[in-house]
């Protein structure tokens, strides 16, 4: 089966304020419950995922029966631009936001870039893109020098007319900027910005070029791509990567581009990613204030949601989550610092809601296990926590509620059983076994160890413990003894499955359980 993974963001979607939004001049935001409340917004196939299920969405609809695991995801990275937010659902936490420019770039930059280009600048301020070459347009073309300005965002870029400065030569500029914008200003991105035209009707072209960051660690684009794996990039991805790992791309020009693309990708063959990135919750509503317009964009999205479902393959799993936020009806025009919220649907997804993880990065962590590629990026991996039951475990954990039954617990009411699978894959089951004088009582788990041992069984390859059925909170790990037992034949890499419930159970090993057991080893 050829395994897939489908990224999609959904551009500034955030899901309620972090608790540092105050560090970044945010209060009360959140995007999603923001563009909720406009009668635009559209809730079906989002609502049967499970969306209403993430915490902190309480305004929204709940669902008793999800299709999908959900959470919802801290940003590590001390930042809320789209770069920093992309780098870390890949795998790279950014201690740092990236610099911003308020008075415009500092004296030894601009000198610099004076002597690599050998042209003086003009303007070295936030600016507006169109006000810049109005005011300064004629300037440049008198003396040759070059429109620099920025803007609220991490950006350094560079207007020239085309007639003038030809385009190669402006993008040699750019590369010149790039390469000295580095360490502590390393911008996001170093634009060329070219326009033509006559003063009082000059307009900007087609030929913008951006000149990105490459991001400062591998990302989990490049284990794949070194790896062999396809990486398609939908949208600007390419462009917030700098390229980097980066096996197939395609540029769109806007959501509803993003999502017929997205669809056909399915139809390619290929195994690795696919990584979307829909532009304009953010680009023409989050940051235009524009809640109706943004609720539209949603709606249009949850429509075409179930087209996608429907048409993805055994081996796919979508992640569908969102890069921080940009509340449209919030005080500012900014981004805002936001958790993000995350969906996960496929057919070996179990609909387990996660409640609130550290970071963003954990998605690259686990599409990287599911991949099945070595991961030395940040954040840790949840897919043991999401994996739909196989049939073996399955079987496991329906002997262990059935020996559960038959426990003989008349002093303590507490009723146990537990299931060992075997190498040759034999199920021994026990219960806990309790006695008058107490301390001769045995649990669960050793009555079916010792039943297997003594059996002759000697290699286990998995193990499921239940309490009482339906108990609010009845999962609980085997006691110590019962660990050090079954450190005796089983590895530390032996799977423990711990029931919930008739239904659930949480996945963990025995060495997490026990780690530095004592073994045979220390007696030679
Ligand atoms: N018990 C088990 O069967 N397994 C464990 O891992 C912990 C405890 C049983 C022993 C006793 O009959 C009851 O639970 C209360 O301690």
């Amino acid at each position: 089966m050829k395994k897939r993974v489908f990224i999609i963001v959904l551009d500034s979607l955030g899901a309620g304020e972090m608790p540092d939004a105050p560090l970044f001049g945010d209060f009360d935001c959140h995007t999603l419950k923001r563009i909720s409340a406009s009668p635009e917004f559209r809730f079906d196939s989002m609502k049967k995922m499970g969306m209403g299920n993430i915490d902190g969405q309480d305004f929204l609809p709940r669902e008793d029966k999800p299709l999908a695991a959900v959470c919802r995801l801290a940003e590590r990275s001390m930042g809320k631009d789209t770069t920093i937010g992309h780098w870390e659902i890949s795998g790279v936490v950014s201690p740092a936001p990236m610099p911003t420019y308020p008075q415009g770039f500092p004296k030894e930059i601009i000198d610099e870039f004076v002597k690599q280009t050998g042209r003086e600048i003009l303007c070295n301020m936030p600016y507006s893109g169109t006000e810049v070459i109005k005011d300064y347009g004629e300037e440049h073309i008198k003396t040759g020098k070059l429109i620099v300005y920025t803007s609220a965002d991490s950006v350094f870029q560079i207007a020239a007319h085309e007639e003038y400065v030809p385009l190669e030569e402006l993008y040699g500029y750019c590369r010149t900027a790039r390469k000295i914008l580095c360490g502590k200003h390393a911008v996001g991105r170093v634009i060329a910005r070219p326009f033509v035209g006559t003063p009082g009707n000059f307009t900007r072209t087609a030929n913008r070029h951006d000149f990105s960051l490459e991001p400062p660690k591998k990302t989990l684009l490049d284990t794949l791509k070194e790896a062999g794996k396809t990486v398609y990039a939908v949208g600007k991805i390419n462009d917030i990567f700098a390229g980097c790992g980066v096996t197939e791309k395609v540029y769109t020009h806007g959501n509803t581009e993003g999502l017929k693309i997205s669809l056909e990708a399915l139809d390619r063959d290929f195994e690795g990613l696919c990584f979307i990135n829909l532009v304009d919750f953010d680009m023409l509503y989050g940051h235009r204030q524009d809640i109706n317009g943004y609720a539209r964009a949603f709606a249009e999205f949850d429509a075409w949601l179930p087209k996608f479902t429907e048409k993805m393959r055994d081996g796919d799993i979508l992640f569908i989550t969102a890069d921080h936020g940009c509340d449209p009806g919030d005080s500012h025009t900014d981004h805002t610092r936001e958790y993000t919220p995350l969906l996960v649907y496929g057919k070996g997804i179990a609909p387990v809601n996660l409640g609130t993880r550290a970071g963003f990065c954990d998605i690259a962590a686990t599409a990287a296990e599911y991949l099945g590629i070595s991961y030395r990026g940040d954040g840790s991996s949840f897919l043991r926590e999401i994996a739909a039951p196989t049939a073996e475990e399955t079987a496991l954990c329906a002997a262990a509620l059935a020996s559960h039954e038959r426990a003989y617990a008349p002093y303590s009411k507490f009723k146990v059983g537990a299931a060992l699978l075997t190498a040759d894959g034999k199920i021994y089951s026990g219960c806990n076994i309790e006695n008058a004088s107490l301390t001769p009582t045995v649990c669960a788990e050793r009555t079916a160890l010792f039943k297997a041992v003594s059996e002759g069984a000697r290699e286990f390859r998995m193990l499921a413990v239940c309490s009482g059925e339906n108990e609010p909170d009845a999962a609980f790990p085997p006691c110590g003894v019962c660990r050090q037992a079954l450190s005796e034949f089983c590895g530390s890499d032996m799977p423990v499955l711990i029931l919930k419930n008739a239904r659930e159970f949480r996945r963990t090993t025995l060495g997490e359980l026990l780690p530095q057991s004592f073994t045979a080893e220390y007696m030679r």
